[in-house]
């Protein structure tokens, strides 16, 4: 029995073991050496045992990522080392100002003092702190000495190690703790590690971009949305929102003697965290600003937002001696970069209307230069923000970008304010259908009552044949604006009722392109089952919602009569989702509109094979997507691929079985060929599916 339970502690121990190399390979150095298949065959092995062991699970194991139910609140806890601010610097004149004090401090002006010049990035700094190896607390820099204990939401972040490595990170076998920093080394018995939390530019957008179709505010910018997602109260959401961590200096640990930061940053690698590769070692301050002059051209490339540079005195001594202000460190600055903003005239607002009647304000503004575009419009989110700015018609503003996204008025220039501006009504009637506007719920936004308004009309049929909708090409915005205007259209459900002639009525709509919108219009009819799901519009439920519920529910038929508490049994499905499915469905119209669609024989049923034509070709191997395709969208093509039995991969390694190449491929190409792997066409792979 004692030999039996040793036999699987160890291939516990052994297994999480595996697990944790194989993330970092993947999360850390961005080359997988195996296909998610066999990784996914890893963790469930693992879930299995600790599924029929509940009392061998150990709090940092790889299966304990996202656990636990929402909280209440986050704890305030005091940091046991202060977490300080750093002194900005705006100039180089500055940082040799700043090079010059340190000259000063040690009274030698001749000695060379080395820099390490650092990424500022910019997110949320956190403190994590390990014990015997194993993460036990994160906690965000609050006001520098009692911050909030993330530590649930932070466990969610693949590339932060639970437990620190030990593993050497080159051969993948046991370290046999040569503290040296530079092979793999056992970890103190103590240990805090600072960072950065962020949340890449790529993932940003897609998140607002969610938000925006979900009616939900959006983030201005990535750091905000880093910091939102640390502070959601479901670590299950946070999971879902791709955060990133840098790791960047020891805090605190025991025993341990380190001489530069360089050898800092060697430590914090080798024990499993992300390092930005892009820092450099200056031999004076001359260096330093070349460096920081450099990055200031080149941030526009990367992939994630910074704000500015680091600039850390090498040598741990001399921090030693040059020590602390009350404020900040002596031997760091920032170099913050001139932020990329303009100023220009408000010449209006125009006012949007959503799918679900909010009204957002948009600022019309002389067209102006920035960061290497001409703006004319900027998001002004909601008119509390107005107020809050008092910003007026006909005000000089402040514009900017903030990170690569759209702009946004930071603030009015209120010398310049003429008497004749003109200050902000918020509307009273909806600006397109003269409709009641209202509030009905607790949020800022202004909302137009009418649900026959056109704008709203217009917005959801927009959105009904999207493509993570229904997918019909060929049906332009002007299209759209003119089929509502001239009453063909008065709800998505009418779609399957045009005929050629109101098409080719329209303007710039031919005979040919009339045709080709019917025939996509026709084959739109058998999209799957979560697809129509999303394309109804319903409030709160974006693709993955409408992909949970397909799977559960067989037909719209079903969802339909489904009351809310038993939606919300299944896992994921929150209180307000569920009960938006209810409302829809309740609605009297939604009736009359899904009458059309029944008419019309538009699928609203699961396929009856859906999930089981595993095809004898592609089950079980890797595929990547790169490039444009024809016939689906990313989320499509990757839907198809796990349906059959295929592995959707998200990078390239040797082990990528295929790659699917559409149109302007980009360097996954070149990568595929050079690792040997075999490159496809949308085509081919159609054809593995059907031949089968
Ligand atoms: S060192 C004493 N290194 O910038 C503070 N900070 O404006 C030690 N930051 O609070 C921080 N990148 O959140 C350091 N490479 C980097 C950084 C960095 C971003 C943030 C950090 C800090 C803020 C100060």
């Amino acid at each position: 029995m004692n030999k039996e339970n040793d036999k699987i502690i160890n291939r516990i121990a052994n297994l999480s073991k595996q697990i944790r190399y194989h993330d970092r390979k993947y999360y850390l150095n961005n080359n997988p050496e195996i296909t998610d298949y066999e990784y996914d065959q890893l963790v469930n092995e693992l879930k299995q045992l600790e599924k029929e062991n509940p009392q061998l699970i150990l709090p940092d194991s790889p299966t304990q990522r996202v656990g636990g139910e929402p909280i209440k609140a986050f704890d305030t806890v005091p940091h046991k080392i202060p977490m300080l601010s750093i002194d900005n610097t705006y100039s180089e004149e500055e940082l040799r100002e700043f090079d010059k004090r340190i000259h000063r401090f040690i009274g030698d002006s001749t000695i060379k003092v080395e820099y390490v010049v650092e990424l500022k990035i910019d997110g949320i700094a956190i403190s994590l702190w390990y014990e015997n190896g194993s993460f036990i607390r994160g906690v965000t820099r609050g006001d520098g000495h009692r911050g909030d204990d993330v530590t649930t939401n932070l466990k969610t972040i693949k590339a932060l190690p639970l437990r620190i490595c030990d593993l050497d990170p080159v051969t993948g076998k046991t370290s046999k703790g040569k503290n040296d920093g530079k092979s793999g080394q056992l970890s103190p018995k103590s240990l805090e590690i600072r960072g950065e939390v962020y949340l890449p530019i790529k993932d940003f957008q897609e998140l607002n971009r969610m938000r925006e179709q979900e009616e939900e505010p959006i983030f201005a910018n990535p750091r905000n949305a880093a910091g939102g997602s640390l502070k959601l109260l479901d670590p299950r959401e946070t999971a879902k929102r791709s955060l990133h961590l840098f790791a960047y200096e020891i805090g605190h640990s025991d025993n341990l003697e380190i001489l530069t930061h360089m050898d800092t940053l060697n430590y914090i690698k080798n024990w499993g965290f992300s390092v930005n590769s892009n820092y450099c070692i200056c031999k004076d301050i001359e260096e330093v600003i070349d460096n920081c002059n450099k990055w200031e051209t080149l941030r526009n490339d990367l992939p994630y937002h910074i704000d500015g540079m680091v600039v850390k005195v090498n040598e741990i001594r001399l921090r030693e001696r040059l020590g602390s202000t009350n404020k900040a460190p002596r031997w760091m600055i920032s170099y913050k970069f001139h932020p990329e903003q303009a100023e220009t005239q408000l010449t209006g607002i125009s006012v949007q209307v959503g799918r679900s009647g909010t009204l957002t304000p948009v600022a019309d503004l002389k067209p102006v230069n920035l960061a290497g575009s001409t703006i004319s419009r900027a998001t002004l989110h909601n008119f509390d923000e107005i107020k809050r700015k008092d910003i007026r018609i006909g005000d000089y503003v402040i514009i900017q970008k903030a990170g690569d996204i759209i702009p946004q008025v930071v603030s009015v220039i209120k010398e310049k304010r003429e008497e004749s501006s003109i200050p902000v009504k918020e509307p009273t009637t909806c600006p397109v259908c003269n409709g009641n506007v209202g509030n009905p719920d607790t949020r800022v936004y202004i909302r137009c009552l009418n649900p026959l308004c056109s704008a709203q009309t217009k917005r959801r049929i927009t959105f009904f044949i999207s493509r993570n909708a229904m997918n019909i090409e060929g049906f332009g915005p002007a299209v759209v604006e003119q089929l509502v205007d001239k009453g063909f259209l008065q709800d998505y459900g009418d779609i399957y009722y045009l005929k050629l002639e109101d098409l080719v009525s329209l303007d710039r709509m031919a005979e040919k392109s009339s045709k080709n919108l019917l025939e996509n219009i026709e084959k739109s009819k058998d999209r799957d089952m979560q697809y129509f799901l999303h394309a109804l519009g319903i409030n709160h439920i974006g693709i993955n919602a409408a992909n949970l519920l397909a799977k559960h529910f067989n037909s719209i038929d079903i969802l339909a009569k489904t009351s809310k508490e038993e939606i919300e049994k299944i896992p994921e499905i929150g209180p307000k989702i569920a009960a938006s499915v209810e409302d829809f469905f309740k609605n009297s119209r939604t009736e009359v509109i899904l009458n059309k669609f029944r008419h019309a024989n538009v699928n609203m049923k699961k396929a009856e094979d859906e999930g089981l034509p595993i095809s004898q070709k592609i089950s079980r191997k890797s595929f990547l997507v790169t490039g444009t395709l024809e016939r689906y969208t990313r989320d499509e093509i990757k839907d198809l691929i796990k349906t059959h039995g295929g592995k959707a991969m998200s990078s390239i390694s040797k082990n990528t079985d295929y790659l699917i190449a559409g149109k302007e491929p980009g360097s996954k190409l070149k990568k595929a060929e050079e690792l040997g792997v075999e490159v496809i066409t949308e085509d081919d792979f159609l054809e593995m599916i059907n031949t089968t």
